[in-house]
């Protein structure tokens, strides 16, 4: 029998498996090139490009696709100024007094410090919020499922395809992130996830030499 209100799979696409490899190995070389980058050029970038990666990070599963996410997008130089100081102020309480030795020593080699020129130098930030619940439009609750999940997955995709498109990304949590409800008039329902640093790097960009973990420590196979 057939179910309803389903359609026919027609965006999978299957390949040989000397193809199925090669572009495995295409994907994880060109992933391999992504960092985190701190040092931003002001070059400017089209908004369409931001709006793609974004369109494509929405394409992310989530919990009974409930999709419980906010993306917002700021290049307007006043609201980046407004975000920066908001963002310094948390940054040096946490550097200075909240954040414990051990956090501080394991950010030692970022090098990172409460000082954030980048939210002002860089084209674009986009703040992600996650949805705690929604609201119908008669303003009944409407429960999210696994929404803390489904946001990490969609901002893993978006920061994939910033990086794909030839762009680089900081992912940055200025620690409490509440500010960015009020400068930037989200309700109450709305977490901020993440805040999105995104441009150019600078002509002179370094990035901290850390490496990842060797896949068999990270993976067992049964
Ligand atoms: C959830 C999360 C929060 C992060 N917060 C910050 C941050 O507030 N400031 C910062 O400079 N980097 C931050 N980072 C970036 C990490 O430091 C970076 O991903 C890590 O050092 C690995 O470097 P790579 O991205 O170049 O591989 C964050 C990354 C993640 C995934």
């Amino acid at each position: 029998m057939k179910k309803q209100n389903f359609i026919t799979l027609t965006g999978y696409r299957e390949f040989d498996l000397t193809k199925m490899e090669k572009r495995s190995i295409e994907f994880l070389e060109e992933l391999s090139r992504r960092r985190t980058v701190r040092d931003f050029s002001a070059h400017p970038v089209p908004q369409n490009i931001i709006e793609n990666c974004i369109k494509t990070a929405a394409t992310a599963p989530s919990g009974a696709n409930m999709q419980p996410w906010h993306f917002i997008v700021v290049a307007d130089p006043k609201i980046k100024k407004e975000i920066k100081i908001a963002a310094e102020k948390e940054e040096k309480e946490f550097y200075s007094k909240r954040a414990p030795k051990e956090w501080l020593d394991a950010l030692k080699p970022l090098g990172t410090n409460e000082n954030k020129p980048f939210l002002e130098t860089a084209p674009y930030l986009i703040v992600i919020f996650s949805k705690s619940y929604d609201l119908s439009s008669d303003g009944k609750k409407i429960k999210q499922y696994y929404s803390i999940e489904s946001t990490g997955i969609a901002c893993g995709m978006l920061i994939t395809a910033i990086h794909h498109a030839g762009l680089v990304s900081l992912t940055h949590t200025p620690s409490p992130m509440k500010f960015l409800n009020k400068i930037l008039n989200r309700p109450e329902n709305e977490k901020p996830f993440l805040l999105l640093v995104v441009g150019y790097p600078s002509a002179d960009a370094m990035v901290p030499n850390i490496k990842k973990k060797k896949f068999e420590e990270i993976t067992s196979f049964f």
